[in-house]
């Protein structure tokens, strides 16, 4: 009998790999690039597993001409890029990597904010532009982290470990999620608050809450009025829970103080996007979970999920529509 086929949408570890090779026909797709449309759908006619990446868009269309399809993988806690309700209706099951990036994108929310709040990144661009020609009392000066009020909107594992650190910087930590969180309260002394709230009082506003119908343009016009005018805003969570259009204006028209952002309705954003014309926003590419050993847990948390499901119909990182 054959093996079943499996296809990787993206070179990955060979651990990773590994792990696939030894039950199944595995092929990758090796350019250093997201797979083209056209292969996906080709792949998916035959594959028996996908194992994707959150560039990958899995579609009903997809979905549709994958008859033997009976997992898809996908390499990233976030899940927005699966049609996840299409695939549970054919039986297909999705998974994903929960907690080991937690950590990792907790640092990487922790640095940006820090980066955001204390101008890290335009004063490293103000001295190698020559800029430094003298010392002056408020030159490139910031707002302070310790003992300020941090807002997390998502207050899922990673909000979890963001609010541990914002503990070590004496900070309160207000949050806001769907269910409240008791033992958070406890162990960590989060308040809760409702969104409004949160947005009034925070001085850091930090959204890490995953992309779902509901969460689309949370974060708008009306909601950027609510915040403190020298709030500092950060989104690790996907660019499309933020409406960027408002978000500009609020940072042009001062209702805002600044934005850390390493997520983008677009990605790549394009150059020309007028929020990177601003001095007050500090933008990465998209690399929350991007440490060397965290990529390569998840690389391999993805392998052992579709193995499992295909093999034995089951995985512990089974995501299910909310
Ligand atoms: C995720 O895992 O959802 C990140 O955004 C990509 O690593």
């Amino acid at each position: 009998m054959s093996k079943p086929y499996v296809f990787m949408s993206r070179a990955v570890p060979e651990e990773a790999v590994h792990i696939l090779k030894e039950s199944f026909e595995v092929s990758i797709w090796e350019e250093d690039c997201p797979v083209t449309r056209e292969r996906l759908l080709q792949e998916a006619k035959k594959a028996d597993g996908l194992y994707v990446m959150m560039t990958d868009r899995i579609d009903r269309e997809l979905l549709n001409q994958a008859p033997n399809l009976k997992g898809i993988s996908n390499m990233a806690v976030g899940y927005d890029n699966i049609d996840v309700a299409a695939a549970n209706e054919k039986g297909i099951i999705v998974t994903n990597t929960p907690g080991i990036l937690s950590d990792t994108t907790a640092d990487l929310t922790f640095g940006l904010l820090m980066d955001t709040a204390r101008r890290l990144s335009e004063a490293n661009r103000y001295l190698l532009e020559g800029k430094w020609e003298m010392w002056s009392p408020m030159m490139l000066a910031g707002q302070d982290i310790y003992g300020a009020t941090i807002g997390i909107i998502g207050m899922g594992r990673i909000g979890e470990a963001v609010a541990k650190r914002a503990t070590g910087f004496d900070m309160n930590i207000l949050y806001h999620n769907r269910n409240r969180k008791p033992e958070l309260e406890d162990k960590l002394g989060a308040v809760y608050r409702t969104l409004d709230d949160l947005l009034k009082e925070s001085d850091f506003v930090v959204l890490l809450t995953p992309l779902t119908p509901e969460t689309e343009n949370l974060i708008g016009k009306r909601e950027f009025k609510l915040m403190k005018s020298s709030a500092v805003f950060i989104n690790v969570s996907r660019g499309a829970t933020v409406d960027e259009e408002a978000l500009y204006q609020a940072l042009v028209n001062g209702e805002i103080w600044a934005a850390g952002l390493d997520v983008f309705r677009q990605e790549p954003i394009p150059m020309d996007h007028p929020l990177l014309t601003l001095d007050n926003v500090v933008a990465y590419p998209h690399i929350g979970s991007a440490s060397i050993k965290t990529r390569r847990n998840m690389a391999i948390l993805a392998a052992e999920n579709l193995r499992d499901v295909i093999l034995k119909g089951k995985s512990p990182n089974i995501v299910h529509v909310k």
